[in-house]
């Protein structure tokens, strides 16, 4: 507005109608806060390095000239390894030209939004959600409409029905989830998938998170029993590998087809190298390394659980998955003001809940995904200043 006051009646470029609000998200925001001596705790990956094998193969594309277009699609080699292990996951036969390899789990929600939500379409998004799926409807024009979540971030089913209507193209989950640290239930899923048949959309189920759960259940997916899913997957949290972008989908084919046209006018193919290296993240090289990874995170977040439960005013639902905790720290003020505050008192940064949405506005979102003496520090310090808050 100023721009265009200053230079009169030459318009300065405006951005589409659609993009209007659309913003850097709170979360890079927060991030562009860290000072060279912040405890970090609002990192989205895994503090290890790169699975020697994942490593490897890439080192090893380059020396091979793999360094070229590939198809729209992916090499096949991946997409038949990304089969086969959805094909395990599920107990269904899925094929390779189901999958879709993409430049990380975002590119992948990008070519399901971008072909599939018209202007008017709805999307059902928990109302605690990455932000992501919000942001990428409103572009297309589509209206995203959050349902309700319970106090332990299970889907409130009755609000639910309420949203449900012919206008619903899409439904989105998210387990684990990001940022609560919580598994949907497979009994919840079940019914999901029902509404789904009944009503006549597809489920998008966003598994970035699927190997890294340490709850009592596996985490269910809704592709085990009903065909109107499409899920997102990659190897950003599982390996280590948030910089080499690359994700998929899985879709039945008819879907999956028009989707193949968008990924080439969106990004032509995920990156060659990337795509070699994450052969490994599928070929059982890499199995030891989400081992360990899973029994280091359930040790952490059961600690971050311990510290933030025994905090007087703060209620808190143990993590199941992914690496993010979600205390309600309402009793101290809104979600920016406390997360601001823990930063400039004690130097530890954490995300504002409002990242989230509106609902995420009582919480702030911390990841237990980091050097065990560097997470009770931060812990201790922020323990210290809840309880001596002035
Ligand atoms: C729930 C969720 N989905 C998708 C993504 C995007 O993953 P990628 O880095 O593979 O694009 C993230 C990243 O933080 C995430 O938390």
């Amino acid at each position: 507005m100023l721009l265009r006051k200053l230079l009169g009646d030459k318009m300065a470029l405006e951005a589409k109608d659609s993009f209007s609000g659309v913003d850097i998200s709170e979360i890079r925001k927060m991030n562009a806060l860290a000072r060279k001596d912040t405890i970090n705790l609002g990192i989205g990956q895994l503090p290890d390095s790169l699975p020697a094998a994942v490593r490897d193969k890439g080192i090893e594309a380059f020396m091979n000239g793999e360094t070229r277009y590939t198809s729209n699609q992916g090499f096949l080699l991946l997409r038949e390894l990304a089969a086969e292990y959805h094909s395990e996951k599920s107990g269904k036969e899925i094929s390779p030209e189901q999958i879709i390899i993409t430049n990380g789990a975002e590119g992948a929600l990008w070519n399901i939004l971008f072909t599939y939500l018209d202007r008017g379409d709805e999307i059902l998004i928990p109302e605690i959600a990455f932000s992501v799926y919000n942001t990428i409807a409103d572009l297309q024009g589509a209206r995203a409409v959050p349902y309700k979540q319970n106090e332990d971030f299970s889907i409130d089913f009755e609000n639910l029905m309420e949203k449900v209507s012919s206008r619903v193209k899409f439904l989105v989950i998210n387990s684990p989830n990001n940022p609560t640290g919580t598994v949907l239930s497979e009994e919840d899923i079940r019914k999901l998938t029902a509404l789904a048949d009944e009503h006549d959309f597809y489920i998008i189920s966003d598994e970035i998170y699927s190997e890294l759960y340490f709850g009592e259940n596996t985490p269910f997916s809704p592709l085990q029993c009903s065909d109107k899913v499409i899920v997102v997957d990659g190897i950003s949290k599982r390996a280590a590998a948030t910089g080499l972008r690359i994700g998929w989908t899985v879709a039945s084919q008819e879907i999956t087809k028009p989707m193949i046209v968008a990924n080439q006018y969106i990004t032509t193919c995920a990156s060659s190298v990337s795509q070699y290296a994450a052969i490994a993240s599928l070929d059982g090289s890499t199995g030891r390394f989400v081992e360990q990874v899973k029994e280091d995170l359930k040790m952490k977040g059961e600690y971050a659980f311990n510290v933030l439960s025994s905090i007087k005013g703060i209620q808190v639902v143990k993590p199941q998955g992914a690496f993010y905790i979600f205390p309600d720290i309402s009793s101290w003020g809104n979600s920016k003001d406390v997360a601001h505050k823990i930063l400039d008192k004690v130097n530890v940064l954490t995300i504002p809940g409002i990242a989230f949405g509106e609902r995420g506005d009582r919480h702030v979102r911390l990841s237990f995904a980091m050097d065990f003496d560097v997470l009770k520090e931060a812990l201790n310090r922020i323990k210290d200043l809840l309880e001596n808050w002035r």
